[in-house]
Formats: structure tokens, C-alpha cells, sequence
């Protein structure tokens, strides 16, 4: 046997007694992690009862913002759908932000158009018969901060997003289902396939006005907010417009390929109207 193993092994030995010290210590390490355990200075990452259900949306974290007028709002993140891939952010903007978007954008509203995919232009549309308009990106600070804000929510640059878009719906203007991504050459010249979408709810709607997700897969009758939504909004996996309200979705998949199940339309506002911003992102920068 080794000289050294026998050594450590004989008592009272200068090997035995650096062992017990060492015993010792860890015996001690354990003692006060067990003491800050107790204490909850630290906690193992363990659910406890606000874990989510089987049948709710998976919530996030909730976190509670005030705002310069000191109006607390409480934020909380939720997946909607995993195909596509949706998730809905709960108060992203306050009140202010949303009535100062539609004040900077009534002024210039003007008719919706689609993309001709053959040609790649603009051309007026049934299937779309909203008004709207474009907000420069980064025009002004509180544009410049939503921005921001996208950005962090959704991992992708302010450089890779479009101007704000402005929407406004009266009772009977719809958006039929289509894709955010384009089918043609000439869109997507400036920074590349638009690869995920951002729609921010800036006002309330009484009825209809969902924006409706036909080709989602899964359950879509077991929302909680099932039994609000118009005719239309039962058509698909739907979310119902809620002032200061987010929701992202993207157009594209993991591996970069299309997703179809993106496809999404807005449904016909029932009673009220229904006012929106719209923030397209690429897939590299967009320049402006
Ligand atoms: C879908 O969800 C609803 C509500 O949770 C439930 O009543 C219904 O049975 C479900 N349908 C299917 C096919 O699982």
C-alpha cells in the first residue's frame, strides 16, 4: 500500500487532524445553509401553489410598474399558443402612451392597403377596410421607449422593426386572415422576411374586433374568455382587444421556415370601435 493512503488513516496524525477540519467545516457549511433555508434568505426553486394549472395559460412573472403620474399598472406575460408561436403581455402600454399614439396618428389617418404579391405595391382591398398610418421609428421619446421596450419583449433590435403602424377599425371593418410574412421579391428587399409581428391594443372594444388565429392548433374553446367572443372570434384561437394590451406572435419558426399557422385575421367590430398599433419585425435591419 502507498505510504500516504496509511498516513491519512492513522489517528492523531497531521493527515487525520486536517480531515476532521475539514469534516468540521462542511459540517458547519451545511449548518448554515440548513439555517438560511429555514430562515428563507434562500430557497431551492420549487413550485409552490401559484404554479399554473393544466388548463391555464401559463403565466410568467408579474411585476407591478408606476408610471410618472404614479398609476400602478400590474404587467404579467402569457402563452397563448405554441403554434403559432403567440404570446400575449398583459398592460405593456399605460394609458397615456395608448391615447398619445392615437392623438399623434388621428390626423393622418387614411385608408388600409394590401401587398399585391405579384407586383409587390400597394393596392386597396375588401378584405382589409380599416384607416391608418405610419409613426416614424424613434420620431420621440415615447415612441422611441415602446420601442425599446418591443425590443426587450421580443429579443429582436429596434433596428429590425418598421415605423409604428396605426390602425383604426369602425363598427363593420374587418382584417380577413392573411400572413404578416410576404410571397414576393420585392418586400422583402429592406431588411428581409418579416419574421414576427407585435400588435398592441390601444383601446377597448365592446364587441368583436379579435384578432383571430384560424390555423392554430390545439383547443382553442378553452380560453377563459371563450363566451365573450363575436361569431368570428369563435373561428379560431382568438384574443380579445384590451386597452394597453400586447400581443406577439411570429411568422416564422425556429429553423427560419414560414409558418402557416400565423395565419390571422381581424374580425369585424361589432359595437364600439377598435384602435391598434402595428410593429413589424425583420429578420435583419430595416432601414429607414
Ligand atoms: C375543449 O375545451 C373545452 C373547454 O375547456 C371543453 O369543454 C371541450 O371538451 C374541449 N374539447 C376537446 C375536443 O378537448
Amino acid at each position: 500500500m502507498p505510504k500516504g493512503v496509511r498516513h491519512s488513516r492513522m489517528p492523531g496524525g497531521r493527515k487525520a487532524s486536517t480531515f476532521t477540519l475539514v469534516l468540521a467545516m462542511l459540517l458547519m457549511l451545511s449548518f448554515v445553509l440548513l439555517l438560511l433555508l429555514a430562515l428563507g434568505i434562500f430557497s431551492l426553486p420549487i413550485n409552490t401553489d401559484d404554479a399554473p394549472k393544466a388548463v391555464d395559460l401559463s403565466s410568467f412573472f408579474h411585476k407591478t410598474v408606476d408610471n410618472a403620474a404614479h398609476e400602478k399598472r400590474e404587467q404579467w406575460t402569457e402563452i397563448l399558443s405554441w403554434e403559432p408561436r403567440a404570446f400575449i403581455y398583459h398592460n405593456f402600454l399605460s394609458k397615456e402612451e395608448c391615447n398619445y399614439l392615437i392623438n399623434l396618428a388621428k390626423p393622418h389617418m387614411e385608408k388600409s392597403t394590401v401587398v399585391d404579391s405579384a407586383t409587390g405595391k400597394s393596392k386597396d382591398s375588401r378584405v382589409r377596410t380599416s384607416s391608418g398610418t405610419f409613426l416614424q421609428r424613434g420620431r420621440d421619446k415615447t415612441i422611441r421607449d415602446i420601442e425599446k421596450r418591443i425590443a426587450d419583449f421580443t429579443f429582436i433590435p429596434v433596428e429590425h422593426g418598421e415605423g409604428l403602424q396605426i390602425l383604426h377599425y369602425e363598427v363593420g371593418q374587418k382584417y380577413e386572415p392573411h400572413y404578416d410574412y410576404f410571397l414576393d421579391q420585392f418586400n422583402t428587399k429592406n431588411g428581409g422576411q418579416r419574421i414576427a409581428t407585435v400588435l398592441m391594443y390601444l383601446s377597448d372594444v365592446e364587441e368583436g374586433g379579435e384578432t383571430v388565429f384560424p390555423g392554430a392548433k390545439g383547443n382553442f374553446s378553452s380560453v377563459p374568455w371563450w363566451n365573450e367572443l363575436s361569431e368570428c372570434g369563435k373561428k379560431g384561437l382568438s384574443v380579445k382587444p384590451k386597452m394597453g394590451d400586447a400581443l406577439l406572435f411570429w411568422s416564422m419558426r425556429p429553423d427560419a421556415t414560414l409558418d402557416p399557422s400565423s395565419l390571422h385575421g381581424g374580425c369585424p367590430v361589432i359595437s364600439g370601435n377598435k384602435w391598434s398599433s402595428t410593429k413589424w419585425l425583420h429578420v435583419s435591419e430595416y432601414k429607414i
